[in-house]
Parts: C-alpha cells; sequence; structure tokens
C-alpha cells in the first residue's frame, strides 16, 4: 500500500542549499571550488570569544534551558539595543530561537492563522514564503524593482487588491541588499498599524552595511515581530542561534509554542552568544573585509559584462542581471559551477519568475576567494557575450 506524503512537505527546495551540496560533491572529487553562494561568513568565533566560552562552559551540565532562552542571554540582548539603537526593550519581550529559522516559524505560528494573507518583497529571501505555505498560510508575492529599491512601500501596499494579514520586511535585505531608509520604514510600520497588517521585521542584516546604517523597528510603538540571529554579524551561521523581540501579546504563545516545537534552544550557543555580544567591537573587521569584497565585484564584474546589479547597501551579497546571457539561471550557475569552479546561487531562489535572469553572489568569503573568482569569471563570461543566450 502506497502511504500518503503530507501535501505540507511538498515546497520548493532552498536552491542554494542544493548548490552548497553540489560544490561539495566536486570538491570531495578534489575539484577547487570558490564558494561566493551561501551567505556564511568564512570567518568563525574569534580567538577571544572561543577561548572565553572554554572557561566559561567548564562546570555547566548544558542542559536544556527554559523555553525563553537564558535571562543572561534575552538581557545582553536588552542592553544591546540600549547601546546601539537607544531603545529600551523590556528582556522579557525577547525569545532566543533556534536560528532565526526557528523564529520564523515560532512567530508565524502565533502570529498568522491557516489563509492568512502575507505580504513579501520578490526578489526575497526564499524561506519565508515556503515557510509560509508549509504553514498553510498564503504568501502574497509583491514584485518590486529598482523604482522603489527592490523594497515593498505603502504605496506598493495601497494597490493590491486585496489587504494583508502580515508583511515581512527585511533591511538590508537578501539577495538585494537594499536598506529602507529610516522615514520609510516608519511610513510602512504606520501604515501596517493603521491597517491591522501584522508586521515582521527581519533585522538579520544589521551592522553589515556600506552606507548608511539600518535602523532598527525595536523601538517603535507599534511593536512590530524583530527577527534577528547571529547567524551574520556574529558569523555563528552553524551555532544555529537567533531571537525575537515581540509584542506582549505573543509573547506567552511563542513561549508554549517554543516549549513543544523546540524544548529549548542549545545551551551552548545561548551562553557563546551572551559572549559574544560583549565582544561586538572583535567583528567589525569583517565588515571592512565584505567592504572591500563588494569593490572587488563592483569594479571587476562591469568589465567581465555585468553592468545592472541591485545597490548592495548592506548584507554581503551582490544581486547582478545575467539576462543577456541565459533565460535559465539554473542552468547558467551549474554551468559556471562545472566549467570554472565557482558557485553562486540563481537567482530562480529569491524569484521564481524575473530570478530566471538574475545570479547572486555572496561576497562574505575571504578577499582572495572574491578576487578570484573575478578573475576567473571574467574570461568565462568574456567567451558567452561572444557567443550570446543562444550559447547557454
Ligand atoms: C534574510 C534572512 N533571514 C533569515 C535567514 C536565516 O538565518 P539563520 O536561521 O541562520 O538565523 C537568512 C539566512 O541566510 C537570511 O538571509
Amino acid at each position: 500500500m502506497v502511504l500518503k506524503v503530507a501535501h505540507r512537505g511538498q515546497i520548493p527546495p532552498f536552491i542554494v542549499m542544493d548548490v552548497m551540496r553540489a560544490a561539495a560533491k566536486r570538491e570531495a572529487e578534489g575539484a577547487s571550488v570558490l564558494h561566493l553562494e551561501v551567505g556564511q561568513p568564512s570567518t568563525g568565533l574569534p580567538e577571544g570569544v572561543r577561548a572565553e566560552l572554554a572557561r566559561r562552559i567548564m562546570d555547566d551540565t548544558l542542559g536544556y534551558t527554559v523555553a525563553l532562552g537564558l535571562d543572561g542571554l534575552r538581557s545582553a540582548i536588552a542592553r544591546f539595543y540600549r547601546e546601539t539603537q537607544n531603545a529600551d526593550v523590556d528582556p522579557a519581550r525577547i525569545a532566543i530561537t533556534t536560528g532565526s529559522s526557528a523564529g520564523f516559524v515560532l512567530a508565524f505560528l502565533a502570529a498568522f492563522e491557516a489563509g492568512d494573507r502575507v505580504g513579501l518583497a520578490m526578489p526575497g529571501y526564499p524561506a519565508y514564503r515556503h515557510i509560509l505555505t508549509a504553514l498553510g498560510c498564503e504568501p502574497v508575492l509583491i514584485p518590486v524593482g529598482p523604482e522603489t529599491r527592490y523594497q515593498p512601500t505603502v504605496e506598493v501596499l495601497d494597490r493590491l487588491d486585496k489587504p494583508l494579514d502580515g508583511l515581512i520586511v527585511a533591511s538590508p535585505a537578501n539577495p538585494t541588499g537594499t536598506v529602507i531608509p529610516p522615514e520609510d520604514l516608519q511610513a510602512l510600520v504606520t501604515a501596517c498599524g493603521e491597517r491591522g497588517i501584522r508586521l515582521i521585521s527581519d533585522e538579520i542584516y544589521h551592522g553589515i552595511t556600506y552606507g548608511p546604517a539600518a535602523v532598527s523597528t525595536v523601538g517603535m510603538a507599534e511593536h512590530p515581530v524583530v527577527v534577528n540571529s547571529f547567524s551574520k554579524y556574529f558569523c555563528m551561521t552553524g551555532w544555529r542561534l537567533g531571537w525575537l523581540v515581540l509584542p506582549p501579546e505573543l509573547v506567552r504563545p511563542v513561549e508554549c509554542l517554543a516549549q513543544n516545537l523546540f524544548i529549548s534552544p542549545p545551551a551552548l550557543s545561548q551562553h557563546a552568544g551572551i559572549i559574544a555580544l560583549d565582544h561586538r567591537e572583535a567583528f567589525e573587521g569583517n565588515i571592512q573585509r565584505y567592504a572591500r569584497n563588494r569593490r572587488i565585484l563592483l569594479d571587476g564584474l562591469p568589465a567581465a559584462g555585468l553592468t545592472r546589479f541591485a545597490p548592495a547597501d548592506g548584507a554581503f551579497y551582490l544581486y547582478a542581471d545575467v539576462g543577456h546571457l541565459t533565460n535559465n539561471s539554473l542552468d547558467f550557475c551549474a554551468r559556471v559551477l562545472n566549467e570554472t569552479g565557482i558557485a553562486i546561487t540563481p537567482g530562480l531562489d529569491f524569484d521564481d519568475t524575473d530570478g530566471a535572469r538574475w545570479v547572486r553572489f555572496s561576497f562574505c568569503g575571504s578577499t582572495e576567494t572574491v578576487a578570484t573568482a573575478v578573475e576567473r569569471l571574467t574570461p568565462w563570461l568574456e567567451g558567452r557575450k561572444s557567443s550570446g543566450r543562444a550559447g547557454l
């Protein structure tokens, strides 16, 4: 008898993870691969943080913590907001999560009913729409482009044919890197408050900007759900540690969901998070490296014929138009990997229509990796230019 496979699990893949697998396979076969696919800093925790963590956990059993996380970490995050945003956040509103990914599951379950319509920018981070789909919510894809710097605006919301129950914004955004100016962000928060739209603000790339800093929604009176993580600024992808700042009415629902779904976030990682927050300045050198890497791509790729990019104000991605070379970014990236050993991500991960003509370069690796990638890619792209789209 054929057993049923639930419809809910039949969501599209997170394509970048498939690219990562293909790249790892090539490496295992002995090929040299330059990783510009995943948003994973090549530097881990600074030595000082590791040493302090090793000392602190000697006598700790590292058992379960309470579901919302260690009080010491929740207070350290509240202090972080006081120091960086001049905002007073009650630590009781902070929930520690297993990466921001688990934060999304908790926040969406607590805030939205099955069938609720949740808006999100396209191109945008794919897991938003796929998690919403798995939970039975309706992702409402809002196409955005250069005219709104790839971000949703109040005017864009006004043009939707049916009202939304929720809206997800990310600033800086993945894959475009664009930052929403403070006044536009406040306008969106206010408009959502007036219309009863629950705003989810993904602030995972805060601290990684190349112009004006991104402003948090954490101090705003409307209490959007703030999502953040130790994965990006703090380079702790594999530690699986993130947090939510919740409006008061969602704290207990999130606590009960977290108790039942995850019991607690990882204890070891929570201790590491407390120490990392104490050593914030030790991570600043990484931002300078990302800025150098970004410049190498922005200077090098136009010489290779790629000239149209999203602004890349922050995060560590360059979203580039390759529409003159292909109408299938999946095939294009597979060929780039096979023929040059450079792993990059197809735009189709972020936008299931126009993404066919875009690719994303992640530049959080070493400067040598990024520079070598430009060197290798330039002659390859030159070759494609002469063969044109038909060549791919
Ligand atoms: C915009 C955005 N949000 C959330 C995440 C999830 O990160 P994590 O679960 O490691 O906190 C990512 C990962 O790349 C991301 O780009």
